[in-house]
């Protein structure tokens, strides 16, 4: 069976890659955990279990979350998971949660979690509540990062993050990632 991408533009996966070598420079990434919220087929968790020592992969892999993104509702997301448990059974270091980000996060101890990625819900009111629900689970020197900054599709990302971190140092990478160090703020 053909596999589903949806990191298959240019820099979609590059990017990505370049941020993990991003956070590698300052700590190694080999001996972090990274909180994945949103992970539709995996193209982004695979690489995060690439180079992180363990990887929390959150999604509820259910269709007709948001009406504006693709991803709600091209494909019937009991295909998507499928592709997802196979990279789950390849990779070995990956804990999947089938859950809302809102209802995952519950299970999470405060200072905990060296990297958080939001790529969940996509709207304004999504991307702040996220940064608002997952800040608090992240160590004092991790980061918080997150897709789709400064995307057309998606203009309540930007909005959100800079209101959020616009007083701060945010990276950005070629695949549209962002990316903030908590001990800058
Ligand atoms: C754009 S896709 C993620 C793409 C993936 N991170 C990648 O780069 O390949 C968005 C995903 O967010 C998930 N999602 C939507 N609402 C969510 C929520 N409240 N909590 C967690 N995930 C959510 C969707 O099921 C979908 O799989």
């Amino acid at each position: 069976m053909k596999k589903i991408s949806i990191r298959n533009a240019k820099f979609a996966k590059i990017g990505l890659q370049d941020m993990c070598d991003y956070i590698n420079k300052h700590e190694s990434t080999r001996s972090m955990c990274l909180v994945e919220i949103g992970c539709y087929v995996g193209d982004s968790t695979e690489i995060f279990s690439k180079n992180f020592e363990f990887v929390f992969a959150i999604d509820p892999w259910q269709n007709g979350y948001d009406d504006k993104d693709a991803a709600s509702f091209q494909i019937d997301m009991s295909i998507v998971e499928k592709q997802f448990n196979m990279l789950c059974k390849e990779s070995g270091n990956i804990c999947k949660i089938k859950a809302k980000s809102e209802i995952a996060v519950e299970k999470f101890i405060d200072y905990t979690v060296d990297v958080v990625y939001i790529d969940g819900l996509h709207t304004y009111d999504g991307v702040k509540n996220d940064i608002k629900m997952w800040l608090p689970k992240v160590k004092q020197y991790g980061f918080i990062c997150g897709h789709d900054y400064g995307s057309k599709h998606f203009p309540g990302v930007k909005q959100a993050v800079d209101e959020h971190f616009g007083k701060y140092d945010i990276k950005t990478f070629s695949d549209s990632s962002w990316l903030v160090k908590l001990d800058e703020l």
